[in-house]
């Protein structure tokens, strides 16, 4: 058990502190989709779509249901579907569960999910305790425990041929359940099933993700990665969550595609010199630029960063101090859905 307190500040009814701009330009909150699930407040969103609470009208259980509107491309409808398709394939503690798919009359298509309370990643490292705090920095107990669960929860996937294709902290939420802290990988819109029939979402020559957090082979191409390119995107989110910033940042695309493939991350030390060394090492060893030198599977990393951890200490994490580092704040990021042609 790890001795630091679960910081969860956004529940999933409370409308979530993000920037207005971002919000879907229509929102739905009283609609009633195909006589079934009331809409009853927006409660996230991202590129593809618009994530509700909504209540199932006979059973008055309450759900989250993420719709992809009428006027949207076809991309996005398969990514929706993509998503149900895969979350259903994998019954894990650390993957959200999806129950159904459905489209109304009008076509619009959604699926329904468990309703998860928290918040996801993003928001809890930028948003303070309350309205009037600055952003705050992760406590470094609290960064293990999140990034240990989300590596059980990427094993499963990976275990069940699954690669997420889409790991940055918008996409990981912190959920609590029962006093607990529990970490659930939402969002596999673009996920990949290997070893299987399946038709790629991107024609040749494109590529679909979140840049800051692509892998190399990812910037790529879309279609020819496997699961550590997710090793790769979480070695990101972890440098990220220890440093407040992550290894690669420029406002063009391209410029962060270039530092990707081309450029070494700053030493993680040099930014955290109290960082114990072997945990830098885990981090800068998911970042490798060739995927034979990283962590070959997500269960051999986190066994890597619970040793990492243990070792330094000498004594269990939930006694070391957390060190405290400037956070930058960063926008919210969404999944680039334009297809865009690889040169
Ligand atoms: N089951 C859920 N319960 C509560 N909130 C959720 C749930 N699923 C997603 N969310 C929230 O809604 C946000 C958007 O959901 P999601 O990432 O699935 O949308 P998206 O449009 O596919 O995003 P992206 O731009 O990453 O592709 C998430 O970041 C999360 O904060
Ligand atoms: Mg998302």
């Amino acid at each position: 058990m790890l001795g630091s307190t679960i910081r969860i500040r956004a529940k999933s009814g409370e409308a979530p502190r993000r920037p207005l701009s971002m919000a879907p330009q229509t929102a739905l909150e009283g609609t009633l989709l195909n006589g079934t699930y009331r809409l009853d407040q927006l409660i996230g969103w991202g590129a593809a779509g618009a994530v509700y609470r909504a209540t199932h009208m006979e059973l008055g259980e309450t759900f989250a249901v993420k719709v992809v509107g009428r006027s949207t491309c076809d991309l996005q409808a398969r990514r929706l579907i993509r998503e149900a398709r895969t979350a259903c394939a994998i019954e894990h503690e650390h993957i959200v569960e999806v129950y159904d798919l459905g489209q109304t009359e009008e076509g619009q298509m959604f699926i329904v999910m468990e309703l998860l309370e928290g918040c996801d990643l993003w928001q809890l490292q930028e948003q303070g305790n309350d309205e009037e705090s600055p952003p705050q920095p992760l406590e470094d107990a609290e960064t293990r425990d999140i990034v240990s669960q989300l590596l059980d929860g990427l094993s499963a996937a990976h275990d069940a041929g699954v690669v997420h294709r889409d790991i940055k902290p918008e996409n990981v939420f912190v959920s609590e359940r029962d006093g607990r802290r529990v970490v659930k990988l939402v969002d596999f819109g673009l996920s990949k099933l290997l070893e299987a029939q399946d038709p790629e979402l991107t024609a040749p020559g494109t590529i679909v993700g979140t840049p800051i957090y692509m892998s190399p082979e990812h910037t790529r191409s879309s279609g020819l990665i496997d699961a550590r390119s997710d090793i790769y995107s979480t070695g990101v989110l972890m440098y990220e969550l220890l440093s407040g910033r992550p290894p690669f940042e420029a406002t063009r695309f391209f410029e962060v595609v270039f530092k990707h493939m081309k450029e070494t991350p700053q030493d993680l030390g040099d930014l955290r010199p109290d960082l114990p060394r072997e945990v830098v090492r885990v981090v800068h060893r998911a970042l490798a630029k060739d995927p034979d030198e990283r962590f070959q599977s997500a269960r051999e990393m986190r066994a890597a960063w619970q040793q990492a951890w243990s070792q330094s200490s000498g004594r269990p994490e939930e006694d070391a101090p957390a060190a405290a580092r400037p956070r930058r704040p960063r926008p919210r990021m969404s999944t680039l859905l334009a297809a865009l042609l690889h040169v």
